[in-house]
């Protein structure tokens, strides 16, 4: 109870995102945010080279973070494992859909993607409040019971 109003004064106090209280998940948020403010650094820049590294490297980062949260899932025998791996799934695919150029001749980065980049923030926000801080808490008190 203790760590959900820690978690929630953060989000009140306008950090980025809520800590879970799982030290392992809480590192691979802070360098997805650090991923997502290249991302962001690399759109306004209108630099397409730029914004398909970010890209990459943000996916590649969330794949990792995605499998970590989906194996403490199947550890706990956690119940909405399979609604949070759906969700998980969607947001990976939808993500490597979205053409980054105009198109190939041309430098300038499609709007699909600068609109995928500036709603990708918030949809971690939305993600890490609806699916892992609940995921945070069971994991916290699986191991407290087995203690
Ligand atoms: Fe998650
Ligand atoms: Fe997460």
């Amino acid at each position: 109870m203790q760590s959900q109003k820690i978690a929630l004064r953060s989000v009140e106090l306008g950090a980025r995102y809520p800590a879970v209280g799982l030290p392992e998940i809480d590192g691979d948020h802070r360098r997805i945010n650090d991923e997502l403010q290249r991302l962001a650094a690399a759109v306004s820049l209108d630099n397409a080279i730029q914004a398909a590294k970010a890209r990459n490297s943000l996916l590649a980062e969330v794949a990792v973070h995605f499998d970590h949260e989906e194996r403490l899932m199947r550890q706990i025998q956690y119940a909405d494992l399979p609604r949070h791996q759906r969700t998980h799934a969607a947001f990976l695919a939808g993500a490597r859909r979205i053409p980054i150029r105009k198109s190939r001749a041309d430098p300038i980065l499609s709007s699909r993607f600068v609109r995928w980049a500036a709603r990708i923030e918030e949809w971690f926000h939305s993600h890490m409040l609806e699916e892992d801080l609940p995921l945070g808490r069971a994991v916290l008190a699986s191991r407290a019971r087995s203690r």
